[in-house]
């Protein structure tokens, strides 16, 4: 029996149903608020309206709980490789062995990028985001896949352009950044895994041959297992909302992209580590940036820290932080930042004002550092978040697509303009 809000307006009562999720969340649907009561809802920055029914990604904030289809993100980061997490976002169960084994075979036949397409990489210049050239090749995709623009879930299709879009984003993102160094592309191999193929491509070049340690295919699997979905965050609600246009994958794609390079979103992980180098460098104390984070007179904020949703410590932050530990260890590291993130860590814990917002680190607060660990330039941390929320954007995109009835996505507004008046 599904439960009633109770709704008065103008003394007029009226009645909305209660939805209630899998693990007891409710929510009020209000489809009918408008057609019954002429009013609309109005919630700035969507805090306490959802969008959809979704059965990819449960979160839990308040109690540091992220699950992608049911199975705690601890136990996957740990115990499958980022393709078996992104065949499960995808396609809702872990891939069996015959399904792995296909799903990697095929990921690896799609690998290279069209020959004419690297051309691209000639008008931008070495200065060019790796963010830019991505969202920009990937929405180059479709013009070099056009038979792929229909919204065709017939297996063969659909999971064409799944691995096209999952294979191809690395291999851009590898030559974004040989393009910055000058250096030649490095070719996909047919005999490394999914992550040990982009390390190769990153790392390799004819005179200086590059060996995968296996510590650090791990870290790597780990990292993009972590970031593969967020349910309904900014990045992903905008692959929905233009989705929901009906236009291609690629673009919806595209567009997801452009939503994560926001410093406030996916480009934190670049920030915080330009926030640790400035510390490093003395431009500013820890104590100062704490204080200036605080200040309400800048727009200066602490990145790394805060979530819309997580009001505890972000589960991922803890995984990534051990990780650090980790690698730090093995390698025998000593990168200072390291040092001065576990300050800022321990300072803010204890700060009245991080306390009383419940601020704790967020994924990006540790990626950065591991990243830069596995050799990875501050401007292609983006680019990971990318590469690894990648499938919970094609997941999510054809859980919209799959969603009846099919609505094109269309807010309304409150108009506060001028009334009208005349030339
Ligand atoms: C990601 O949504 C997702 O799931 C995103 C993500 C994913 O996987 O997709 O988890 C990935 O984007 C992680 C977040 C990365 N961004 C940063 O690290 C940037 C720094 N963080 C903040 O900008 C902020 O915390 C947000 C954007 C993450 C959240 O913003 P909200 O929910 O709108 O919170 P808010 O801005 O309303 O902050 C509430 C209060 C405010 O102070 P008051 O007005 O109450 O006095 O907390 C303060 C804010 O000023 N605050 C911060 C702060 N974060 C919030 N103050 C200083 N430093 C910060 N980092």
């Amino acid at each position: 029996m599904l439960k009633k809000a109770k709704l008065e307006i103008d003394n007029i009562q009226y009645e909305l149903p209660i939805v209630a999720g899998s693990e007891g969340e409710r929510g009020i649907d209000i489809s009918i608020l408008r057609e019954q009561t002429g009013c609309i809802t109005l919630d700035v920055g969507y805090q306490n309206t959802g969008s959809c029914l979704s059965s990819i990604t449960y979160i839990d904030g308040d109690n540091g709980i992220l699950r992608y289809r049911g199975y705690p993100i601890e136990e996957l980061a740990e115990k499958t490789s980022f393709t078996e997490t992104a065949f499960l976002l995808i396609y809702g169960e872990l891939p069996t062995a015959e399904e792995k084994k296909a799903f990697s075979q095929r990921l690896t036949e799609n690998s290279m990028v069209h020959e004419e397409m690297l051309r691209f990489f000639d008008g931008f210049p070495v200065t060019a985001h790796p963010m830019a050239i991505l969202s920009t090749m990937v929405n180059a995709l479709s013009v070099y896949y056009p038979q792929y623009f229909t919204i065709d879930f017939a297996t063969e299709t659909f999971d064409l352009m799944v691995v096209r879009l999952l294979s191809k984003i690395r291999t851009i993102a590898a030559y974004s950044y040989k393009h910055s160094i000058g250096e030649p592309f490095v070719y996909p191999r047919h005999d490394l895994k999914y992550c040990a193929n982009f390390l190769h491509m990153m790392f390799h070049s004819p005179v200086k041959p590059y060996e995968v340690d296996p510590d650090i295919e791990k870290t790597l699997n780990m990292l993009l297992i972590l970031h593969a979905d967020h349910e309904q965050n900014c990045s992903t609600s905008t692959v929905r909302l233009v989705g929901s246009s009906m236009v291609n994958l690629y673009s919806s794609i595209c567009a997801g992209i452009c939503a994560l390079w926001g410093p406030l979103h996916g480009g934190a992980n670049q920030e915080v580590i330009h926030m640790l180098e400035e510390i490093h460098r003395g431009g500013i104390s820890v104590c100062d940036c704490i204080e200036k984070a605080k200040d309400k007179e800048n727009r200066f904020r602490l990145f790394g820290f805060g979530h819309r949703i997580y009001k505890s410590y972000d589960p991922r932050a803890k995984i990534l932080k051990r990780q650090c530990d980790m690698l730090k260890n093995k390698f025998q590291l000593h990168d200072p930042l390291i040092d001065i993130a576990l300050e800022l860590e321990e300072r803010t814990l204890q700060d009245e004002y991080f306390i009383s917002r419940k601020l704790y680190p967020n994924v990006d607060f540790y990626s950065g550092i591991l990243y830069r660990m596995l050799g990875i330039p501050a401007d292609m941390y983006p680019v990971m978040f990318a590469i690894g929320r990648l499938p919970g954007w094609i997941a999510q995109w054809k859980e919209m697509h799959d969603t009846k009835p099919f609505k094109i996505g269309r807010p309304r507004q409150i108009y506060v303009g001028p009334t009208i008046r005349h030339l």
